[in-house]
């Protein structure tokens, strides 16, 4: 019988981890399907990869997280709030769309930290920023800092406050926090950290969810200061759980993916 496929469906997503993490928890749970990698141009195009009979589910990932709505028949309420997907569920009746950035970032944070009553500057508003703010407001108090501060004010629907990424809010809000977050794409393969290393102070937990490299220029500021540190494979990972609990209905383990994945990344 034909193998059901799961696949990422992006612009540039060559040098993706999806398909070593989900491939090897089809093998590890036995299950008959492949993950495979849809670089696509347009939208157009994701309606070809969309309708392929045994295309079961998908990611979406830049820039199509919020157009692809447009062609979903339905959308989970969480999703539908953010306002963007990250995942595809296609069952026989429809096409439903997920988001699991949020909730992947909240369970990485939380392998390190509690994740409740907390003070979070998260910079970034940009697609996954979004998601990871909308669902760290639910217990904690959020600010966003973003360069384009229309951005940054639109989640004002959800957050504390979202305003403009500069040195002096920067500083403020570093002296306020109990955990950071990077949701820039600042530091991706690049020697570059939006932070001067002078703001930092040994108390805050820092998640960056950039993961290439692992280690980040903010990330190894952060060590050198003292700071807890959490890398982006982490959040990787664990929106990858939440992926792959929804299409098969199995929850895998943690460890043993960042495991698979860790051996491809230097
Ligand atoms: P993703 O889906 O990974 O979140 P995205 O939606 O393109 O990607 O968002 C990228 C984020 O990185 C945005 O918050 C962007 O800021 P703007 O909204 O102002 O564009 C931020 N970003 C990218 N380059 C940046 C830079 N040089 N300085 C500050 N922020 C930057």
């Amino acid at each position: 019988m034909d193998k059901d496929i799961y696949g990422l469906v992006g612009n540039s997503i060559a040098h993706s981890l999806s398909p070593t993490i989900h491939n090897s928890l089809f093998e590890k749970y036995n299950i008959s399907s492949e993950y495979k990698l849809f670089e696509v141009k347009n939208l157009a195009s994701i309606k070809k990869v969309l309708c392929k009979d045994r295309i079961k589910g998908l990611n979406i990932t830049k820039p199509f997280k919020i157009d692809i709505i447009d062609y979903l028949d339905s959308l989970d309420d969480e999703a539908d709030k953010i306002g963007s997907v990250n995942t595809v569920l296609k069952s026989e009746r429809e096409l439903r769309g997920y988001n699991t950035d949020g909730i992947g970032a909240k369970n990485a944070l939380k392998q390190f930290t509690e994740v409740k009553n907390k003070k979070i500057l998260q910079l970034g508003a940009g697609g996954a920023g979004r998601a990871i703010a909308y669902e760290l407001s639910k217990f904690n108090d959020v600010v966003v800092l973003n360069r384009d501060e229309s951005k940054a004010k639109r989640l004002e629907k959800f957050v504390f406050k979202g305003l403009k990424l500069n040195e002096s809010n920067l500083k403020d809000f570093i002296n306020w926090c109990d955990i950071l977050i990077n949701t820039t794409s600042v530091g991706m393969g690049e020697e570059r950290s939006l932070i001067d290393s002078r703001m930092l102070n040994e108390d805050i937990v820092v998640l960056d969810i950039v993961y290439i490299p692992l280690e980040t220029k903010l990330l190894r500021d952060c060590k050198k200061v003292g700071c807890r540190t959490i890398d982006g494979l982490w959040m990787l990972v664990y929106q990858a759980v939440e992926c792959f609990k929804l299409w098969t209905g199995i929850e895998p383990d943690p460890i043993y993916m960042r495991k698979v994945a860790r051996e491809w990344i230097r």
